[in-house]
């Protein structure tokens, strides 16, 4: 892994950004995309960039089951409003949280990825350790799947809705094993209620408990946390 500290998500974002550049400076590219506060800056800045997605695909990492697209915490309404409204790709897919066949969501969803292996995953990070919506103890083989939230899941999100009984209780998501397989993996995190996972990603064993320590038996991770986020680290340059 390679780990880059930054002063800021303005800072992080644009090292994310000069590898998505990089990528479409050869070829359209597949870029694995996620939701949540982490990645918004990137968002933001490809927005504004003039950067054609227009020939690449995007995938998103997980949808809520049961919102519908238009539902404004459903992970398709975050994207259209954060990147998709203002940046075109030729197809993007999130998986269909209204459809309740989770065996038909899966296989198509890991068809999609096998027809379009992910040249770049961006990747947050849940205060539990938590990738995509791979909650701990999820098989590292884990492909695409129905997801039970996690309390602390539920939780975390709760203040996105008007109550708690409103919050998704499922999730469909990219598995363990189908995020590994992306060529790249841009990971980012800030702020100090990320310091324990990031920590124990980096420093501590691999381990199902803590997904998201998988990352370090992947070949191309670029690790990109601020101060806050690194605070608990050993080894960091
Ligand atoms: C959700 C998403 C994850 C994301 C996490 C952290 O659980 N499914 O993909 O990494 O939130 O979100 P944030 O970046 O807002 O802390």
């Amino acid at each position: 892994m390679k780990i880059i500290t930054v002063e800021d998500q303005l800072q992080g974002a644009q090292i994310a950004v000069a590898k998505i550049k990089k990528i479409l400076s050869h070829k359209p590219g597949v870029f694995g995309l996620a939701t949540g506060s982490s990645p918004l800056e990137i968002y933001r800045q490809l927005s504004q960039s003039k950067l054609d997605f227009s020939n690449s695909i995007s995938i998103n990492l997980d949808e809520y089951v049961g919102l519908a697209p238009n539902h404004p915490q459903s992970y398709h309404y975050f994207m259209k409003q954060n990147l998709f409204n203002s940046k075109q790709f030729l197809h993007s897919y999130i998986p269909d949280g209204l459809n309740p066949n989770a065996q038909e969501v899966e296989n198509e969803y890991e068809q999609i990825i096998k027809d379009h292996p992910i040249d770049l995953q961006i990747l947050g990070i849940g205060e539990n350790g938590h990738i995509g919506f791979n909650e701990p103890l999820t098989s590292f083989d884990s492909r695409t799947h129905r997801v039970a939230l996690t309390k602390s899941t539920i939780d975390a999100n709760a203040r996105f809705f008007d109550n708690a009984d409103e919050v998704p209780k499922y999730a469909y998501s990219m598995g363990i094993g189908t995020i590994m397989k992306a060529k790249e993996i841009v990971f980012v995190a800030y702020g100090e209620k990320k310091a324990k996972a990031v920590y124990q990603m980096i420093d501590e064993p691999v381990t199902i408990d803590v997904p998201a320590s998988v990352l370090q038996t992947h070949p191309n991770v670029t690790v990109i946390i601020d101060h806050k986020a690194g605070a608990l680290l050993k080894k960091i340059e």
